[in-house]
C-alpha cells in the first residue's frame, strides 16, 4: 500500500528532513507517525501526497513510484489519498455540504450522486444535521469532522492526518481519534502524524517514531517516552 525505501529529503536550505527512512504500511492499517516537532512528520506526509519530492530513495503508493510520477499524475494520486490538516483548511464562504462536495464537483459527478455521497459521509462523521451551516459556526471538533468528511468523500484507500487533534481540547481529540479508528475498521489505511504523547499512550497502536529525520523506532513500543511534555524543548535538539 505504502512503501518507502531509503528515502532522503534535503530542503534547498540544506535541512535534512528525512534520512534513510524505510517503511511499509499495509492495507487497512492504523499507524501513528510520531516524533518531536521538526522530526520530519509533515515532510513525510507531503511526500506521500506529492507536495514534496524525495531527494533520493523510492516511495511507492498503491504500486506507483512517486519519484518518477509526472506532475500531471499527481491529482490522480491525491484522489486516492485523503488528507486532514491541523488547521482544518475549510472555506467559510461555503456551507458544510459545499466544503465536502468540492472534490466531487471537480470530478464532474452528477448533482444527484454528489447529494447522495455527501449526505452519506456527513452521516459517517455525525454531522448530517449541519449540512447548511457555515464552518465558523461549528466547534473545533465539528470543523475537524467536516475536514475528515471532505477527505473521505472520494473514498480514498488511504487517509493521512497531520496533527489532526493539534487544535482541539483533549475530549474532542478523543472523539476525533475514535472516528479515525472507526474509519480504519471500515477498511481505510489511516496514518496519524502527531507529537501528542498522551494520544499515543492512550491508544496502543503501531507507532513509527522519527527523530531529526531518522526512523528510530517502529512498533508497539514505548515511543511516547521519546516525546516530551513540552514539545518545544525538543525542537532544537
Ligand atoms: N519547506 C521547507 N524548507 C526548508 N526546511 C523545511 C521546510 N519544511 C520543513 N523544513 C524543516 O525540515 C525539518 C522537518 O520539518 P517537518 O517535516 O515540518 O517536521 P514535523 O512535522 O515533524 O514537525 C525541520 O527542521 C523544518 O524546519
Ligand atoms: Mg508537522
Amino acid at each position: 500500500m505504502i512503501q518507502l525505501y531509503h528515502v532522503y529529503k534535503r530542503y534547498p536550505n540544506g535541512v535534512e528532513a528525512l534520512n534513510d527512512v524505510n517503511l511499509r504500511l499495509h492495507e487497512s492499517e492504523f499507524v501513528f507517525l510520531s516524533g518531536p516537532s521538526g522530526a520530519g512528520k509533515t515532510t513525510l506526509v507531503k511526500i506521500l501526497l506529492g507536495y514534496e519530492r524525495p531527494t533520493s530513495g523510492q516511495v511507492l503508493v498503491n504500486g506507483r513510484n512517486l519519484a518518477v510520477l509526472s506532475e500531471g499524475s499527481i491529482p490522480y494520486l491525491r484522489r486516492n489519498i485523503g488528507v486532514v490538516w491541523q488547521d482544518f483548511k475549510l472555506l467559510n464562504s461555503r456551507t458544510v455540504f459545499d466544503n465536502v462536495s468540492i472534490s466531487l464537483e471537480i470530478l464532474g459527478l452528477r448533482p444527484k450522486e454528489i447529494q447522495r455521497r455527501v449526505t452519506q459521509i456527513l452521516e459517517v462523521v455525525g454531522l448530517e444535521s449541519y449540512a447548511t451551516a457555515r464552518p465558523q459556526m461549528l466547534s473545533g471538533g465539528e470543523q475537524q469532522r467536516v475536514a475528515i468528511a471532505r477527505a473521505l468523500v472520494n473514498e480514498p484507500a488511504i487517509l493521512l492526518a497531520d496533527e489532526p487533534t493539534g487544535n482541539l481540547d483533549p475530549d474532542l481529540s478523543v472523539e476525533i481519534m475514535n472516528l479515525l479508528l472507526d474509519l480504519q475498521q471500515r477498511g481505510t489505511t489511516v496514518m496519524v502524524a502527531t507529537h501528542d504523547k498522551y494520544l499515543i499512550e492512550r491508544y496502543s497502536r503501531r507507532t513509527i517514531l522519527l527523530n531529526r529525520g531518522y526512523l528510530v523506532e517502529d512498533g508497539m513500543g514505548d515511543a511516547a517516552s521519546y516525546l516530551d511534555d513540552d514539545d518545544e524543548e525538543f525542537a532544537g535538539r
